[in-house]
């Protein structure tokens, strides 16, 4: 295995996994076929852009040509590439249902077709769905999945499973938890908390904050991908957390204490509906292949919260044109009605 085709390498999680391959791997060629959707961004790779053992093509996995000419020339696939962020799918799942579910459809066939050697599928704990208090999803355990994004990450899923029963594609996928770390587009929590509250702009917390994630740093992530991409069985899922549980709330106040500015600046605003309360995996499979996170939950959050203090060029063009009308309309009138007083209030 020496040729290595990325999908979706210049989003948050790609792009740390393809440093990753050059830095780890220095026999390996890789070859990244990204769309660029707003969620890609070719700054992420800067700084590995001009390496003779990489290469970019802007492309979309659903372009079953160009899969097939570039599959011609791998002889293995990790596949990221996805729409990733499950408020956009509560406002339309379209392109979710496109690139998650059709587009790693083409991938599949064209994989087997090719006869690669390992195909990487990054799933999503979201599967799961919501976990109640005192169950850790196993990889055996049913997939119930809440919003749009999530039966779109479990149809992609259950077509790999397919695929491998059928066709004996010799198939790995992963279930990561919540990452963090640099890179990762301000519409997701922990960026978007951070790159506001730089601003002094209030902090949008969905409901009461009592949502439980696992935060799981970013290059934590990467290697134990690494480690199945190499060594995971195929036929095989494997749950990747870090038991780093916080509920929302520590989370937002956890940010503003690393940069000094007020919790008042948090604001519970109207929350998203059908919201997954709870994701807990149990990862002892992952466990029992030697594998462990590096970083806990505190060492997570300040070197993406350092990372973000300091490249306020890469947050502040990702935040410019389109992103202000999501935003505007994600929380404009969230956060108007969160400023507004309760009835009863401000009339003595
Ligand atoms: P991201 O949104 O940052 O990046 C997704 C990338 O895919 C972007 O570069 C985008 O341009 C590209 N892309 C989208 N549609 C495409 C298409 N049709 N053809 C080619 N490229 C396309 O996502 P991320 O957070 O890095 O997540 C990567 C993968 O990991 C996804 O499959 C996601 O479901 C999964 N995952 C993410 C997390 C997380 O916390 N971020 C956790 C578990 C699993
Ligand atoms: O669990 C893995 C998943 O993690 C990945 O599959 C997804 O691609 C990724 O986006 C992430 O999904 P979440 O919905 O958990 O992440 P998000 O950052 O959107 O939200 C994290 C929590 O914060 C969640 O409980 C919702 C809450 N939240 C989020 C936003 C954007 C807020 O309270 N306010 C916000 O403005």
């Amino acid at each position: 295995m020496r040729r290595i085709l990325v999908t979706g390498g210049a989003g948050f999680i790609g792009s740390h996994f393809i440093r990753r391959l050059l830095r780890e791997h220095p026999a390996y060629d890789i070859i990244n076929i990204d769309k660029l959707t707003y969620a890609g961004n070719l700054d992420n790779l800067r700084d590995v852009e001009d390496y003779p053992r990489y290469q970019f093509v802007q492309g979309d996995i659903c372009d079953r040509d160009l899969v097939d000419e570039l599959m011609g020339q791998a002889d293995a696939i990790v596949h990221f590439a996805a729409e990733t962020h499950v408020d956009r799918s509560l406002l339309a799942a379209d392109a979710f249902i496109q690139t998650d579910v059709a587009g790693t459809y083409t991938l599949l066939c064209a994989a087997r077709d090719h006869r690669l050697q390992r195909f990487l599928h990054v799933s999503t704990d979201e599967v799961y769905g919501d976990v109640p208090q005192g169950h850790r999803s196993r990889e055996s355990d049913p997939f119930q999945p809440r919003s749009p994004y999530a039966a779109s990450k479990a149809g992609g899923d259950l077509m790999c499973g397919a695929f491998y029963q059928t066709y004996g594609l010799p198939l790995v996928i992963a279930r990561p938890a919540n990452n963090v770390g640099p890179h990762q587009h301000p519409e997701k929590m922990v960026p978007l908390f951070v790159t506001n509250a730089l601003q002094d702009q209030p902090l949008p917390l969905y409901g009461d904050g009592l949502q439980e994630r696992d935060w799981l740093y970013v290059e934590d992530d990467c290697q134990a991908l690494d480690l199945l991409l190499h060594e995971g069985r195929p036929g095989e899922a494997y749950n990747i957390g870090a038991d780093n549980h916080r509920h929302n709330v520590r989370v937002a106040e956890a940010i503003l204490d690393l940069l000094g500015k007020p919790r008042d600046l948090i604001r519970h605003v109207e929350d998203r509906p059908g919201h997954d309360r709870r994701y807990a995996l149990d990862w002892s499979k992952l466990r029992a292949m030697g594998w462990s996170p590096a970083h806990d939950f505190d060492q997570a959050l300040a070197r993406t919260v350092a990372w973000y203090r300091d490249n306020e060029w890469w947050w502040r063009r990702v935040r410019s044109g389109a992103y202000q009308d999501y935003y505007q309309q994600q929380y404009g009138w969230r956060l108007a009605q969160a400023a507004r007083p309760a009835r009863g209030e401000g009339q003595r």
